[in-house]
C-alpha cells in the first residue's frame, strides 16, 4: 500500500461519504492499520492511499487501534494547544500546529455501529489531523504563511536532491 505524498492531487480533494460499511471497506481499513504500523505513524486517512472515502484509522501506542467511518466533528474546545505534528504524506516535516485541545467526534465503527467519542491530548490531535485529510487539508495549511513557505522550499530542495 503506497502512501501518497505532497504534490499528489488526491490529497487536495474532499473525500466522499461511505455508503455501505461492508467487508471490502473493513478490509481496506485493516490494510490501512497495517500500513500505519509499518510506517510508524499514528494516523492514516483514506485520501492518503488514494481511497477517496470518509474513513481514517488511528493507532496510538498503548491504545487500541481505532477506525472512524463517516466521522463528524460535533464540538471542539475553545481551549487550544500547540503540538508538534508530522504526516506520512509529508515525510521528514514536523511543525507546531495550534488546534483545539478537546474534540467530540461522532462516527461509525467497524461493526457498523455509531459511536461518539470525546478525546483530548494526542488522540484529539490525531482525530483533527486525520479529519482534515478528508477535507483535502494538510497540517501545513494551518501554519503561518511564512512557516509554510519555508517548509515548501525545504521540500522542493529535497525533491531536487
Ligand atoms: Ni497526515
Amino acid at each position: 500500500m503506497d502512501i501518497l505524498t505532497l504534490g499528489n492531487e488526491l490529497l487536495r480533494q474532499k473525500a466522499e461519504s461511505v455508503e455501505k460499511i461492508d467487508a471490502d471497506l473493513i478490509k481496506t481499513a485493516r490494510m490501512m492499520l497495517d500500513a500505519l504500523e509499518k510506517a510508524k505513524g499514528i494516523g492514516l486517512a483514506g485520501p492518503q492511499i488514494g481511497f477517496m472515502k470518509r474513513l481514517f484509522v488511528i493507532h496510538i501506542e498503548g491504545d487500541i487501534p481505532r477506525m472512524f467511518i463517516n466521522p463528524s466533528i460535533i464540538e471542539t474546545s475553545q481551549d487550544t494547544m500547540k503540538y508538534e505534528e508530522g504526516c506520512l504524506s509529508l515525510p521528514g516535516i514536523w511543525a507546531d500546529v495550534v488546534r483545539p485541545r478537546i474534540v467530540k467526534v461522532q462516527a461509525w465503527n467497524e461493526r457498523g455501529r455509531p459511536f461518539t467519542l470525546e478525546a483530548e491530548g494526542i488522540l484529539a490531535r490525531a482525530i483533527l489531523h486525520e479529519y482534515d485529510h478528508l477535507e483535502g487539508v494538510l497540517f501545513i495549511d494551518r501554519l503561518s504563511e511564512l512557516k509554510r513557505k519555508r517548509i515548501l522550499a525545504k521540500l522542493e530542495k529535497q525533491a531536487k536532491a
